[in-house]
């Protein structure tokens, strides 16, 4: 009777929890079996099938990734394709100059000839999904060791490739869930020409800015608009002038009617990484180790770029995607780390991991299968530790310094052309790719920069690594420069051919053994080549605790849902299509403040400054507010909603991602999380994540009223 009630109790807070938020990215393809019921109970109206089928037209069929990092969401009958701001950066940066500085005054296409194309851009629609556990893991052994049971499962997915490939341009993508313990196969289908149509300026597309990138109340218009162009049969094809706007199966409909507190919303897309099952080890590993040396490099860096950049127009275009991607890793894993501390989440961990010992020891039969797991993970983590930190002052001290991850680039093509027997093609076509390379690092380098960097860099590699653990390269520097690293960071920059993008180019185009000798002794290249050796060393002498890990993950993994039987997992986050649903939102940050499931454009004119890039706001904007000239985007109180926070669980991937309603139309785009919830990557807090998204209102108030580019709007299919 006791044990009835207590079952039924837990019952009730874990339905009644997961009401009000819902931690979980699920997989499509069961969204019928595990989550349609929770969905409906939650108000969802309508079903599993509308969102994915591969029978009829399904919201699937209208969501791509975007580039190779984000998602985007088809909106007219017309290819019209929508993301965030910050998807598009790279592009608009990219069409940027001192004379057409779209980055600043945003860009609007009038008419479909006024498109700009970008090259290497893609589109990838996801044709269908399904699970090849079964065929993965043939003939796989459990008894088996890692590093053959790695080859098999490489060779079943080879196979199993093969014999599905089509030659209609699909491609197959076979990745593991759970660990390793399911394997699913996806069909893509990628299309390639990409054209830019519209972006707002900056200080609407990035309205804060990295001063307010992961928090809430937030302001930011992260929008961009995109159009897919497909050859006459409605195809993939490569870019040309007669293609024409891909007609695709399925458009979303785009609601009007805003959301209210407790309405249910649903966010469908490719969330990139989470690692919510980590044992206690790991958790410490990446908060003590990694993420302070990752913090600390980039402040280095980021200082540095930032001086330059407000003393320079040109350098500030030059640096906007550097500092922009740059920062966005620094300041998640500060807010991480503080997430982490906050929730005790190693000290949770632990107590967890001891209740599961007690567990075994009550059940001789998982006591058999997984008694080895955590203390073999104690002990696993304890030998990866000196190596992690050898290997994040490699990346981002190292490789932090840009001549020198340039330099880099070069190692390919110079180890071809040393060996014997020429391979005169390829040699021909990494030089090709380099020559490029060469022009598209140029565009973007302001050396001074780069040399402080440097200076900087080397001094915390020195202070930071163990002596006989840096990159022998720091012998020289040491015997020659007397670890004067601002002498040798003259020396370096004066000497190497590589701050020389003239002598550097048509050094290339010849590729003959001069080129071969002078990048050989070139003191740039020279530190890259240590570098790399560093890291080679690095990776094989952990290649045995990588893959001792990786079969120890699988393990626990199966061990925690023996551990859980009546939990429903969710597999981590692997850059698949997932669907996050919860709730629209407000929360506690801290005691005695509550914040608002909603901002509108009052706040931006509350946190305008004229004095700043990325508070600016435009006299244009400015008038329509002070009109409330909002047309029909307006809320009921005639005020102009800009952001929204929900319950739906998502990461770095998601951005981009279209947030549904109860109906399943568009009412926002995905574009951050909140700062107190930014450690959901690792432990997830229904209280406190929350995920941002831009109202779907505002960003057609943008192109509509801010930008005059109606007629995109009269493209899409409004429910007013
Ligand atoms: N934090 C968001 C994401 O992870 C937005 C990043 C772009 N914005 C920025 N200010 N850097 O991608
Ligand atoms: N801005 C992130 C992205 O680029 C999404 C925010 C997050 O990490 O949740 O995908």
């Amino acid at each position: 009777m006791k044990r009835i009630s207590i079952i039924f109790l837990l019952f009730l807070t874990v339905f009644t929890s997961q009401l009000s938020a819902k931690e979980g990215m699920w997989i499509p393809l069961f969204l019928g079996e595990l989550n349609e019921a929770q969905m409906k109970e939650m108000g969802m109206n309508i079903t599993a099938e509308d969102i994915y089928s591969i029978n009829n037209a399904s919201l699937k069929d209208a969501i791509v990734i975007f580039g190779r990092g984000c998602t985007g969401e088809l909106i007219s009958d017309q290819g019209l394709l929508l993301t965030n701001h910050h998807c598009g950066y790279g592009q608009i940066q990219s069409h940027s100059s001192i004379e057409h500085d779209y980055l600043t005054d945003g860009f609007w296409a009038m008419d479909k000839g006024e498109e700009l194309v970008n090259p290497g851009l893609t589109a990838t629609f996801l044709v269908e999904m399904r699970e090849v556990t079964e065929e993965v893991l043939k003939g796989i052994d459990e008894q088996l060791d890692e590093k053959k049971r790695d080859e098999l499962v490489k060779d079943n997915i080879k196979k199993l490739k093969e014999a599905n490939a089509m030659d209609n341009g699909i491609d197959i993508v076979i990745k593991p869930f759970f660990s390793g313990n399911r394997y699913f196969m996806f069909f893509y289908e990628v299309y390639k020409d990409i054209r830019l149509v519209g972006a707002p300026p900056s200080n609407i597309g990035k309205f804060g800015g990295d001063t307010d990138n992961w928090m809430w109340p937030r302001h930011t218009g992260d929008f961009s608009l995109f159009r897919i162009y497909a050859d006459e049969n409605n195809r993939p094809a490569k870019y040309a002038k007669d293609n024409v706007p891909y007609n695709p199966k399925k458009h979303l409909k785009i609601s009007l009617q805003g959301v209210e507190k407790g309405d249910f919303t649903f966010v469908y897309g490719y969330p990139g990484t989470t690692r919510e099952y980590l044992v206690s080890d790991a958790v410490k590993l990446i908060t003590e180790e990694e993420n302070p040396i990752k913090i600390k490099m980039r402040t280095i860096r980021l200082d540095i770029m930032k001086a330059a950049q407000n003393l320079d127009p040109k350098v500030r275009i030059q640096y906007a995607g550097k500092v922009a991607s740059l920062a966005n890793g620094w300041k998640k894993w500060q807010g991480e780390n503080k997430g982490i501390k906050r929730m005790n989440a190693i000290e949770n961990k632990f107590i967890k991991e001891n209740e599961m010992i007690k567990w075994m020891d009550e059940n001789p039969e998982m006591k058999a299968k997984y008694s080895d797991v955590i203390p073999e993970y104690r002990k696993l983590y304890a030998e990866l530790s000196p190596w992690t930190k050898q290997y994040q002052y490699y990346r981002e001290a190292g490789m932090g310094i840009e001549l020198v991850s340039f330099a880099s680039r070069f190692q390919n093509i110079i180890e071809e052309l040393e060996k014997e027997e020429l391979d005169e093609t390829k040699i021909e076509e990494m030089a090709v790719k380099l020559d490029k390379s060469i022009a598209s690092f140029f565009k973007n380098y302001y050396q001074p920069i780069d040399e402080a960097i440097a200076v900087r860099l080397l001094d915390e590699y020195y202070v930071g690594v163990d002596t006989e653990d840096l990159p022998d390269y720091f012998t020289f520097i040491e015997k020659k420069y007397k670890n004067d690293f601002k002498k040798y960071v003259s020396y370096l920059f004066e000497k190497s051919i590589f701050t020389q993008q003239d002598d550097l180019t048509s050094l290339l185009a010849k590729h003959d053994k001069k080129f071969l000798k002078t990048i050989k002794k070139d003191p740039a290249f020279q530190f890259s080549q240590s570098l790399t050796n560093k890291s080679e060393e690095i990776k094989e002498a952990s290649e045995d605790l990588t893959s001792g890990l990786q079969g120890l993950d699988r393990a626990y993994m199966q061990m925690q849902m023996d551990y859980q039987p009546t939990e429903v997992f969710y597999p981590d986050a692997n850059f698949t299509m997932r669907i996050a649903y919860g709730q629209v939102d407000g929360y506690f940050p801290r005691d005695g403040v509550y914040y608002e499931h909603f901002t509108t454009l009052d706040g931006i004119m509350q946190k305008e400054n004229p004095d700043i890039y990325d508070y600016v706001v435009k006299d244009q904007l400015k008038k329509l507010y002070q009109e409330k000239d909002f047309g029909a985007y307006a809320n009921k109180e005639g005020q102009m909603n800009v952001c929204f926070a929900a319950s739906n669980h998502t990461t770095g991937g998601n951005s981009g991602s279209p947030v549904f309603n109860a109906d399943g139309h568009l009412i926002g785009i995905n574009f951050d999380r909140n700062w107190e919830g930014t450690m959901s990557d690792i432990v997830y807090d229904p209280d406190q994540c929350r995920n941002i998204t831009l109202d779907i209102r505002y960003c057609l108030f943008i192109i509509d009223k801010f930008a005059g580019a109606g007629h995109l709007v009269e493209e899409m299919s409004l429910i007013k």
